[in-house]
């Protein structure tokens, strides 16, 4: 157990000292430190020197004083290693070699056997989680998010090859997201063997997704997920951006936290999510470009909204932006963590 466990109690809604708050993204290119690092080792080679990606891993915990580490890879990481040749290419993001399109090319990917393929990504939790004195937390992409960069073959913005396969050809997609469920089911499992004490699932762009789609081509396979992570102690918590109208049917998917972008009062989106849930997120990842006083306000306007119920776990709605300003991340974390939960529960409580 890290010395520092606040977001594991806050991720079961049990009583905590102080909010835990963690940023998505929070190793990245705003700090000089890492772009430093990147000069010499491309995002991959990172991922490959164990001792490397810990230090990247951990920095942010130091300079921000945060309540949570996040192992630093990609959700491509796992996808290489089943055999899909692509590249991360700068402002842009995943690029795949061959767009997979037929139950042929879906049938040659490889099941993923982390221990075997993604060694140093293990000995990295290893090394972190000897040192940290926060927990740290694994993650995979979740399979339609994945799904969407292997079939449109990198960023998109309609979706219109995935959809087309999903609603076209829903063997192939049924054989596709089987196979990806799968690889991560297994990985998140291998990544809490291996010392991590919470697991994120990030499904960055299902909001694209109706709620009629989503519950019949992406649901299913969630549980699936849901179900191996529950067989570890390790919390699950499941982000998406955009996902408004899915919150209700995330919650119906096992899993201790459910993400919430910053398009809705985070307690309206809770009150669809519902009290047996913990929720994160909430803060506009461009309010850090405001002024401090601005910036304060809409990190008290969530502190507010979310005052009294347990299980609130404080980030951004989606990942920090590259030219976001250090000191808005460490204000943030002051100003989160100048609360006293306590206090608010008793009065809730008492009531
Ligand atoms: O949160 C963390 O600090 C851990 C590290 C992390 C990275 N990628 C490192 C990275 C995590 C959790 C991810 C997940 C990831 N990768 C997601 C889901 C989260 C989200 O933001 O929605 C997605 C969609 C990807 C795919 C991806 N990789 C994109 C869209 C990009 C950005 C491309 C760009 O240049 O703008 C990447 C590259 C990437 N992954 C960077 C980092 C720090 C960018 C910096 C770099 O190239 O060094």
């Amino acid at each position: 157990m890290p010395k520092n466990d606040r977001l594991l109690r806050a991720a079961r809604r049990q009583p905590v000292d102080r909010i835990p708050v963690w940023f998505m993204r929070q190793a990245g290119r705003y700090q000089p430190e890492y772009r430093q690092i990147r000069k010499q080792y491309t995002l991959m080679e990172i991922c490959r020197h164990p001792d490397v990606c810990a230090e990247v891993t951990h920095m942010p915990v130091r300079q921000l004083g945060v309540d949570a580490a996040i192992l630093f890879s990609d959700i491509m990481v796992p996808v290489e290693a089943m055999g899909v040749r692509l590249e991360i290419r700068e402002g842009t993001g995943p690029v795949i070699e061959q767009p997979i399109r037929s139950l042929n090319q879906v049938e040659a990917l490889r099941p993923l056997v982390a221990a075997e393929s993604l060694p140093h990504v293990l000995e990295t939790i290893r090394l972190l989680v000897r040192d940290l004195e926060v927990p740290l937390i694994g993650f995979a992409g979740a399979p339609f998010t994945l799904a969407s960069y292997l079939v449109e073959g990198g960023p998109s913005r309609n979706y219109v090859k995935v959809k087309q396969m999903m609603h076209g050809a829903p063997e192939v997609w049924d054989a596709l997201i089987s196979r990806l469920s799968a690889m991560v089911g297994d990985y998140l499992v291998e990544q809490v063997q291996a010392g991590c004490q919470a697991v994120q699932v990030f499904d960055s762009w299902v909001g694209q997704l109706s709620v009629r789609d989503y519950q019949r081509f992406v649901q299913p396979y969630m549980d699936r997920i849901a179900a191996r992570v529950a067989t570890t102690d390790a919390p699950l918590i499941h982000f998406g951006v955009g996902t408004g109208h899915l919150l209700a049917s995330m919650a119906q998917i096992g899993g201790d936290v459910v993400g919430v972008d910053w398009r809705e009062p985070i307690d309206q989106a809770w009150d669809r999510i519902g009290p047996d849930r913990a929720v994160q997120g909430n803060l506009d990842p461009v309010a850090l470009f405001a002024p401090a006083e601005a910036l304060e306000a809409e990190v008290r306007d969530i502190l507010a909204r979310t005052a009294g119920r347990p299980g609130h776990i404080f980030n951004l709605g989606h990942g920090v932006l590259p030219e976001t300003p250090m000191d808005a991340l460490k204000r943030v974390v002051d100003v989160v963590h100048s609360g006293d939960p306590a206090r608010t529960w008793k009065r809730v409580i008492k009531h």
